[in-house]
């Protein structure tokens, strides 16, 4: 029956690197025992595990849109624990970090649509914390958000079910109430691959995940966390934590190699806590074929792809160059600051990684299809609220934070648009969870493609619009500035999303 297919590895996807020993570990899966049903859902628990309440897993979608399996549903359980570790994150020094299964980044979760997902999360740390699976539609309860903290030596299960038609790129971090910049720069963070039956790319393109973070380091190889309320502390809460050693998936400047001529897919995750990464591969033209939530419509050209915090990018890197030459991806210069702040070398270009072709002979690339799927527009004429969002420094609508505090009220799903207008100096990306959206306009200019979004980067003095549908769950949703140190600051709001009436 579902046997092997019920068992998961999670994959360690570092481009082209093996970590350390000790640091590359396999999350550890549970084998399913008997299967339960609760209502229309039939998942697999456990055995010994205490039966799962049958309110935190119940979607109340108000349209459908999970179609009936074609497989029997996979279930995907495993553990991922957030623990003290000493890790060697620059060559030569050891760093106490936190981490998840003993790795930074977390072990990648390799999942596909349709799956059940229970994640039983340990928490080791000396501090409450939570996983936040950003950008995935699930359940307020399993959203990992701030109301529901995980205290220390506490544990929680996550139970979440991917949604047909969201196969895309994720990833997931901490998110507890005023800590979130911290414990991400301590190392809690990790890539999630969602993958489609039916996605449209030839199965044959080696892919690559690049993680991209950063971080910065004292002498003696010790994490530079200034205290908040220290100089360097009030300008990274100001800034926003940047670091001056940059990451792709754990490593300092990675080499991968490729074929000339091969096509290999990238997915790129700005999992860093402030930085904006505005990404050229010299001597190519990239292919970007999605974003947050997927793929897009067709593939669209790109010199550069500029990634703000909290976004995903794929893209096809077509290897045009000769045998046994090399290109470097490189992350330009990109301002995000107010005048005051901007760091001294803000404008100095950086690598990321070295991409080798291999000697062999030029290979044949491969047909790319100019379809990649239908990204089928939300209806603006079923739009009955505008929801405004005014951003100032460390504030939304002029108010801070209050979890107490419903700042929008609607129902399931309603469709609205949401105005996000930045009246300060500095960008401000602005994400939404629990829902999908997709961006209209940027200061009036038409989006020039849609796309399925969680994050849109607001530039200094910018508005952007986007259309959102509440089609997931019903609950309390955070949105909120992804600079996690404005997040922690307040610089969030709480959407309450009611059951419709109907259901
Ligand atoms: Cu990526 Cu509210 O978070
Ligand atoms: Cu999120
Ligand atoms: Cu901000």
């Amino acid at each position: 029956m579902w046997s092997s297919d019920a068992l998961r590895r999670i994959r360690d996807d570092r481009p082209e690197r093996r970590a350390p020993r000790g640091r590359r570990r396999l999350a550890s899966l549970a084998l399913l025992a008997s299967p339960v049903s609760i209502g229309a859902l039939t998942l697999w628990a456990n055995a010994g595990t205490p039966g799962l309440a049958a309110a935190d897993l119940a979607p109340r979608p108000a349209v459908p849109t999970l179609a009936p399996p074609a497989t029997p549903r996979r279930t995907v359980e495993l553990t991922l624990t957030a623990a003290p570790a000493r890790l060697s994150l620059q060559p030569g020094a050891a760093t106490d970090v936190f981490a998840y299964n003993g790795q930074v980044p977390g072990p990648t979760l390799d999942l596909r649509e349709g799956d059940s997902v229970i994640v039983h999360f340990r928490n080791r740390l000396p501090e409450p914390s939570t996983i936040h699976w950003h950008g995935i539609v699930l359940p307020f309860i399993a959203d990992g958000s701030p109301f529901h903290p995980v205290p220390p030596g506490g544990q929680h299960d996550y139970v979440f079910t991917i949604r047909r038609g969201t196969a895309g790129t994720y990833w997931y971090h901490p998110h507890p109430d005023h800590r979130t910049s911290y414990q991400v720069s301590k190392g809690l963070y990790g890539a999630i691959v969602v993958r489609a039956a039916d996605d449209p790319l030839p199965r044959s393109l080696p892919e690559k995940l690049l993680v991209l973070s950063d971080n910065r380091f004292l002498a003696d190889g010790s994490l530079d966390l200034p205290d908040p309320h220290s100089p360097g502390g009030r300008l990274d809460a100001e800034n926003g934590r940047e670091g001056d050693v940059l990451f792709v998936s754990g490593a300092i400047r990675p080499t991968l190699t490729i074929r000339s001529g091969e096509v290999q897919r990238w997915r790129v995750i700005n999992a860093s806590a402030a930085r904006v990464y505005r990404l050229a591969l010299p001597g190519h033209v990239l292919l970007q074929i999605g974003s947050d939530g997927g793929l897009f419509e067709r593939p669209v050209e790109r010199e550069e792809i500029v990634l703000g915090v909290g976004e995903r990018a794929e893209l096809l890197v077509r290897g045009t160059g000769a045998p046994n030459t090399r290109a470097v991806l490189r992350a330009l210069p990109y301002d995000r600051y107010i005048p005051q702040t901007r760091p001294v070398d803000w404008a100095e270009p950086r690598d990321l990684l070295t991409l080798q072709y291999t000697t062999e002979a030029p290979t044949t690339p491969v047909a790319l299809p100019a379809v990649l799927r239908r990204v089928p527009a939300l209806d603006t004429t079923l739009v009955t609220a505008t929801r405004v969002m005014v951003l100032t420094q460390h504030l939304i609508n002029g108010k801070g934070m209050d979890m107490g505090r419903v700042d929008v009220s609607t129902t399931l799903g309603a469709t609205e648009i949401w105005e996000v207008e930045n009246l300060v100096g500095m960008d401000h990306p602005f994400h939404l969870h629990g829902f999908q959206f997709q961006v209209l306009d940027r200061n009036g200019v038409p989006e020039p493609y849609r796309a399925w979004k969680d994050v849109v980067n607001v530039p200094r003095h910018e508005t952007a619009r986007f259309i959102v549908r509440y089609d997931g769950y019903p609950g309390k949703w955070m949105y909120h500035c992804h600079i996690l140190d404005h997040e922690d600051h307040g610089m969030m709001g709480v959407l309450e999303v009611k059951p419709s009436v109907e259901h």
